[in-house]
C-alpha cells in the first residue's frame, strides 16, 4: 500500500506523515512540490496520491492514471481545484479531509474581540512605548447584539462560543437549525444587518451571495457597525468596504479573506509589488485587522487532515466503507 503525498510541508506535516506511515503501515513518498508533469514518476507504483490545494488539471488525472493511480485525496476541506470531470474519466476516485470547525469559530471570536477592544491600535501602540488611553476605549459584548450570517458547521460553533459572553445573537441562513435556537434568534437577513453591531460572515461563496456585503446593504447596517469575514472574499465588495471604513459607517472588520487572495497567501512576498490595491489599503487601517487566510490553522486542524487523508487511503485499497470518499 504506497501512498504519494505532494506539497508535504516539512515544518509541519512531514513529521506527522511519517508517524502515520508507522501507525498504517503503509509505505509514503513524501514530496515537498506540488503535482507536475515533470516530477509525477514519483506516483508511480503508488495506488494512491495525497495533495493540497494545487491544480488538478485534466492532464496530470491521465498522467497519474497512466502511473496507475486509483484515488487522490486532498488534505482540505474544498476539492474545486480538482477536475472531477477528468477524475470520472479515467476512473480515478477522489477523497477529502474535513477538520473541525472549532479553529475557525475560536478565530472568528478572537477577531471580534480584537475589532471591539481595538487590538490593532494597542499591539502597536505598545510596540512604540505609547501607553496613552485615548482613542483605544474598547465595547463590551455583553452589551452588543451580534449577526451571524450562515450557521453551518463553523457559524453553529461561533454561535455556542459567543453564547457565553452574554450578547444578543441574531442568525440567518437559507435552512435553519434547530441546535442554533437555544442560543439565538433567526431573524431575515434585513432585520439582522439592521440591528446587528457586529455581522460575522460564515457562508460559501456561491452566485447568489457574491458581494453580499456591497454599498447597499452597509447603508441598512448601524453606524460604527463592525464586520468579520472567515469566510470567503468575495462574500464582500472591498471598494464598498473601503468606502464604509473611510466614511465611519464601519467601525471596525476583521478579515482573515479577502478578495482576489489566491496566489498571494502562503508565501513569502516581503520584497514583492502587489497588485492588490484593496488589500494594501485594508492593511493600513488602524480598525482593519487582516491576517492571511489561516484561521483554520491548528495543530488539532493539521493533524486531522494528514491522518484522515491516509486513512481514506486505506479504507479505499481494502474496500471498505470510505466516509471521506466524494466522487
Ligand atoms: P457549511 O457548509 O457547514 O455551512 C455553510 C452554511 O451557509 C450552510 O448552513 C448554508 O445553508 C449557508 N448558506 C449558504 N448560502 C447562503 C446564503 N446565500 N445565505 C445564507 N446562508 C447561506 O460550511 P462551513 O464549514 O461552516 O464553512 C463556512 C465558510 O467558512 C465557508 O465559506 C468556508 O469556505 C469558510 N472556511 C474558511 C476557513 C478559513 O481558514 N478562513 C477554513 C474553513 C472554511
Amino acid at each position: 500500500m504506497r501512498v504519494t503525498v505532494y506539497n508535504c510541508r516539512e515544518f509541519d506535516e512531514k513529521e506527522l506523515f511519517l508517524r502515520y506511515e508507522k501507525e498504517l503501515g503503509m509505505e509514503l513518498v513524501l514530496c515537498a512540490d506540488a503535482p507536475t508533469l515533470e516530477n509525477i514518476h514519483l506516483a508511480k507504483g503508488s495506488e494512491c496520491v495525497d495533495i493540497i490545494t494545487s491544480k488538478i488539471t485534466r492532464e496530470l488525472m491521465q498522467a497519474f492514471r497512466e502511473n496507475g493511480v486509483q484515488y487522490l485525496t486532498t488534505r482540505t476541506i474544498g476539492y474545486d481545484h480538482i477536475d472531477m470531470e477528468a477524475a470520472r474519466e479515467f476512473g480515478i476516485k477522489v477523497g477529502n479531509a474535513p477538520y473541525g470547525p472549532n479553529g475557525v469559530a475560536d478565530y472568528t471570536v478572537m477577531l471580534i474581540l480584537m475589532s471591539i477592544r481595538k487590538m490593532k491600535r494597542i499591539l502597536e501602540r505598545t510596540n512604540i512605548q505609547d501607553y496613552s488611553l485615548k482613542g483605544i476605549q474598547g465595547r463590551e459584548l455583553k452589551d452588543l447584539t451580534v449577526g451571524v450570517i450562515g450557521t453551518g458547521r463553523i457559524g453553529r460553533t461561533v454561535i455556542r462560543n459567543l453564547s457565553g459572553f452574554g450578547c444578543k445573537i441574531l442568525a440567518y441562513d437559507l435552512y435553519e437549525q434547530e441546535e442554533v435556537r437555544q442560543y439565538a434568534d433567526y431573524v431575515s437577513l434585513e432585520r439582522l444587518l439592521k440591528e446587528a453591531d457586529v455581522v460575522t460572515l460564515h457562508t460559501p461563496l456561491t452566485d447568489e451571495n457574491f458581494h453580499l456585503i456591497n454599498a447597499k446593504s452597509i447603508a441598512e447596517m448601524k453606524d460604527g457597525v463592525v464586520i468579520i469575514n472567515t469566510a470567503r472574499g468575495a462574500l464582500i465588495d472591498s471598494e464598498a468596504l473601503i468606502g464604509a471604513i473611510e466614511s465611519g459607517k464601519i467601525g471596525a472588520a476583521g478579515l482573515d479573506v479577502v478578495e482576489n487572495e489566491f496566489g498571494l497567501y502562503y508565501y513569502d512576498h516581503k520584497s514583492d509589488i502587489l497588485d492588490n490595491r484593496e488589500l494594501a489599503i485594508l492593511r493600513g487601517f488602524p480598525n482593519v485587522t487582516v491576517s492571511h487566510h489561516m484561521a483554520f490553522y491548528t495543530d488539532n486542524c493539521v493533524e486531522t487532515v494528514v491522518r484522515d487523508s491516509l486513512i481514506s487511503c486505506k479504507l479505499f485499497l481494502e474496500g471498505k466503507e470510505n466516509p471521506w470518499e466524494v466522487g
